[in-house]
């Protein structure tokens, strides 16, 4: 049976989307319940960090236990890979030890490399260019509070960057009511809006992108934002908090939503620069939700993608 990588939500259709969502909402209610089975016992999961994390890796290790298998941390900076090993060597002797692995790095086509010269399946724990993990988490996020994705109006206030990513692409295979305000100069890849508008076959439009967040924000449901400066992006941060200024998530935003909007935030979160602390600490927000949305949504993926009999 052919692997099956996750390096981007276009990776998975509309209908997979959906069923992995219900997997994870099952899951979650089992594991609530002391039920769930140890359906991955005997598998190894490698996760190869390159960029700092708490959620993606935390989650992925207690997934991996509460599903009996184990998870593994390669610290790239302590293998071979760092002394001039090749990539494709690597990837083939890990590919011998693990059942799948996780790479957070920079570069996507890094990980389409990765995932070329692996036999097991490679699952994107973040790249420059998209997180799908997160969003994937995000949509049963919303999902669960809302009962339903259709309809549900959705404002992404800030960078066009790799979450922003995700949101376009999610959006365009899931026909969802997406609307970015970002700065000039910060938009998202024009190809990654053009991708969504070619797979979106919703009732309304495409994802749309402005540069206003009154806009943008008036009348949505969701509220969702990211940091100004991703992992990567240190030496511009001076120029991003000129040019994200205006772009913040705080109660006068916050006001022009919906009635009973929710806020929503990947994590990390800067109080006070992407999202004001009263609107992320607030009765709004969704943020830890969100968070633990990760171990279920991942263990759903990973008994997918590790036992693809199941
Ligand atoms: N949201 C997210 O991916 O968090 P980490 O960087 O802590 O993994
Ligand atoms: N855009 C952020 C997301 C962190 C989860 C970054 O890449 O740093």
């Amino acid at each position: 049976m052919k692997k099956k990588d996750l390096l981007s939500v276009t990776d998975l259709s509309g209908a997979g989307i959906r069923s992995l969502i219900s997997a994870a909402i099952r899951m979650k209610k089992d594991h609530a319940r002391g039920r769930g089975g140890r359906p991955l016992r005997g598998k190894v999961l490698g996760l190869l960090f390159s960029k700092p994390s708490t959620r993606t890796r935390v989650s992925f290790q207690v997934g991996m236990a509460q599903l009996g298998g184990t998870a593994i941390v390669i610290p790239p900076s302590e293998i071979q890979l760092q002394r001039g090993e090749t990539l494709e060597d690597t990837a083939g002797v890990l590919s011998r030890y693990l059942d799948g692995i996780v790479i957070r790095t920079f570069e996507q086509k890094e990980l389409e490399a990765w995932a070329r010269h692996s036999t097991i399946p490679v699952i994107n724990g973040l790249s420059d260019f998209c997180h799908p993990c997160q969003i994937l988490s995000d949509i049963m996020t919303i999902r669960e509070s809302f009962g339903r994705l259709k309809g549900v109006k959705i404002a992404y206030v800030g960078d066009g960057n790799n979450v922003a990513h995700s949101w376009i692409l999610a959006a365009g295979i899931l026909g969802l009511d997406l609307t970015l305000a970002v700065p000039k100069g910060y938009e998202p890849l024009p190809e990654v809006l053009g991708e969504a508008r070619s797979r979106f076959r919703g009732a309304g439009d495409p994802p749309r992108l402005c540069h206003d967040p009154d806009t943008a924000t008036a009348g949505a449901d969701v509220l969702y934002t990211d940091v100004w400066t991703s992992m990567g992006q240190e030496k511009e941060r001076r120029g991003r908090l000129r040019a994200f200024r205006g772009f913040q998530i705080n109660s006068r935003l916050l006001s022009l939503a919906n009635p009973g909007a929710v806020v929503m935030h990947c994590l990390p979160a800067h109080r006070g620069e992407e999202i004001t602390a009263d609107v992320l600490d607030g009765p709004a927000s969704l943020i830890l939700d969100q968070a633990e949305n990760r171990l279920h949504l991942q263990k759903a993926l990973l008994v997918r993608h590790l036992s693809p009999k199941k």
